[in-house]
């Protein structure tokens, strides 16, 4: 449950992130609790991948201050904000397809660790990283698909791919970008599934178009238009909230609550 009382572990003050004329996070507030899980919904648009990636670090802010666990990390580069405990998925894939599960998860893992490709040969380093990759694939339910070129894994496997890649640098906090997109009926639900096993062991910022999803999942919601925040609370709140009806959740056809 989520401690009202304890420090946020992501505090995020008045950011702004403009990008010509648009600013895509606009004077951005937000608290992340240790143990929640965080959806942030909004249009198209909203800001919600930029505001992702200036919490990982791969885009500055021109303003405003990002604390993860305790620190200021504003001008931390990204490298420095995962070996602190943040991880993140993408909106759009980043596995290389000619790669294996296991290997891809394994080569994420060390590249955490901070050591270059030629401790591949260290035999020892790599029985260890491939325990640590082949644990993180049997949290995704992937064991059985560990020596499978990702080429050959279909989309919603990939996406479990892409969690265990995230879960292998073992963070405090993982940013999850989409990872429902264009998955189908099953597949999403066998995400939101995985989801809820993480997120008993992870906090998580959730960013999502599938209300059915973030409804199920969420602890809080945070409701982003046009790089603002217009509000920030429990799932049956937002969803009666008259001003988020009328920017977003107006035309979703799916609100419902899954308990
Ligand atoms: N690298 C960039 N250069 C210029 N403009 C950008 C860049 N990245 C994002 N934008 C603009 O910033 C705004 C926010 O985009 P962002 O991708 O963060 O939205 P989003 O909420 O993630 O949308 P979606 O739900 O479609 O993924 C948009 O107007 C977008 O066009
Ligand atoms: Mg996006």
């Amino acid at each position: 449950m989520v401690d009202s009382l304890a420090d946020p572990l992501l505090r995020v003050e008045k950011l702004v992130r403009r990008f010509g004329g648009i600013t895509a996070t606009d004077n951005l507030s937000l608290d992340v609790m240790s143990g929640e899980l965080h959806a942030i919904i909004g249009p198209n648009g909203a800001g919600k991948t930029t505001l992702i990636s200036q919490l990982t670090g791969q885009l500055a802010p021109n303003s405003g201050t990002i604390h993860f666990a305790g620190r200021d990390v504003t001008r931390q580069p990204a490298y420095r904000r995962s070996r602190l405990g943040l991880a993140r998925s993408f909106q759009i894939t980043s596995l290389l397809p000619d790669f294996s599960a296991i290997d891809n998860v394994a080569i994420a893992a060390q590249a955490h660790d901070g050591h270059s490709f030629r401790f591949w040969g260290n035999a020892r380093k790599e029985i260890h990283l491939r325990d640590a990759a082949r644990s993180a694939l049997t949290r995704v339910g992937l064991e059985a698909r560990a020596d499978v070129p990702v080429s050959e894994l279909s989309h919603g496997e990939q996406r479990e791919l892409e969690l265990a890649v995230a879960l292998a640098t073992k963070p405090q906090l993982l940013l999850l970008d989409e990872p429902m997109a264009g998955l189908g009926v099953t597949e999403s639900a066998r995400m939101v599934a995985l989801l809820k096993e993480l997120r008993r062991e992870v906090t998580i910022v959730l960013v999502e178009h599938d209300m059915e999803a973030v409804f199920a999942l969420a602890d809080r919601i945070t409701v982003l238009v046009y790089g603002r925040v217009i509000a920030c609370d429990v799932p049956d709140a937002i969803r009666n909230n008259e001003e988020v009806k009328r920017a977003y959740l107006g035309d979703q056809h799916v609100v419902v609550a899954h308990v």
